[in-house]
C-alpha cells in the first residue's frame, strides 16, 4: 500500500487522535494525518488538530440531512485532502455504505472492549465499561477492527487484553483501557503502513515483518 494518508473522525476528546499523531512524531508509525473531521464543532478533537496546525473540519448531518449530500460532501473533503485510510477515533455516527465501499478495507475503528461482546449501538463511553463490571468479566481488553456497515462488527485486526480489578469503577477500568487504545492503535495502522495485513473474509492475518 502506498504510503498512509489518514483522514481521522472523531466526536469527542481526541486521545486517540493525539497519541497516533505523538507516535508519528517519534516515528513509531510511518503515516501522515492528512485532516481531522467532526461531526461536533466543540470537539476535543478539532481543538487538538488545530493546535498542531492540522486541518480541522466540522461536517454533520444536521447542515446535510440528505444522506446523499452528507456523503458527496465528506467524500470530497477526504478526496481534496488526499486521504487514503480513515480512522474512526470515538466517531459516533455510523458511516453510510457509500463511505464504507469507497474505501473498502481502508476503515479502521477502536473500540474499548474484546468484540464481539459489548459493542453495537449504545456501547460506547463509560457505558461499556459499565456493562463489562456489570456482568462480572474478569478481564476486557481492546478491538482494533476493519470498519463494515454496521457498528462494531467489521473483522477484527488487533485484539489485547486488559485486566478487570476487584475494585475497579467504570472510570478506573476505563483509563486502564484507553493506555492500552493509544499502543494498539498505533500499532494496527503501522501494520497496514509495512503492507503486513491479509485480509480474507473475516480472517485478518498479520504476515511476519521483513
Ligand atoms: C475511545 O475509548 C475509543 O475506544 C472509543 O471512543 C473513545 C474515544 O476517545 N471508540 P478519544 O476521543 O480518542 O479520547
Amino acid at each position: 500500500m502506498a504510503h498512509l494518508r489518514i483522514g481521522v473522525l472523531a466526536s469527542g476528546r481526541g486521545s486517540n487522535f493525539e497519541a497516533i499523531l505523538n507516535n508519528i512524531k517519534k516515528a513509531k508509525l510511518k503515516a501522515s494525518i492528512q485532516v481531522v473531521i467532526s461531526n461536533k464543532a466543540s470537539a476535543g478533537a478539532l481543538e487538538i488538530a488545530r493546535s498542531k496546525g492540522i486541518s480541522a473540519i466540522h461536517i454533520s448531518s444536521k447542515q446535510f440531512p440528505d444522506q446523499e449530500l452528507f456523503d458527496q460532501q465528506l467524500l470530497s473533503i477526504l478526496d481534496e485532502y488526499q486521504v487514503n485510510f480513515i480512522i474512526l477515533a470515538g466517531y459516533l455516527k455510523m458511516l453510510s455504505p457509500t463511505v464504507v465501499r469507497r474505501f473498502k478495507n481502508r476503515i479502521l475503528n477502536i473500540h474499548p472492549a474484546l468484540l464481539p461482546s459489548f459493542g453495537g449501538k449504545g456501547m460506547y463511553g463509560i457505558h461499556v465499561h459499565q456493562a463489562v463490571l456489570d456482568y462480572g468479566c474478569k478481564v476486557s481488553g481492546v478491538t482494533v477492527h476493519l470498519v463494515d456497515e454496521e457498528y462494531d462488527t467489521g473483522p477484527p485486526v488487533l485484539q489485547r487484553c486488559v485486566p478487570v480489578l476487584d475494585d475497579d469503577t467504570p472510570e478506573t477500568l476505563a483509563e486502564r483501557v484507553l493506555k492500552v487504545e493509544h499502543q494498539i492503535y498505533t500499532e494496527a495502522l503501522q501494520l497496514f503502513a509495512q503492507d503486513r495485513v491479509e485480509i480474507n473474509g473475516r480472517r485478518v492475518k498479520i504476515k511476519p515483518e521483513l
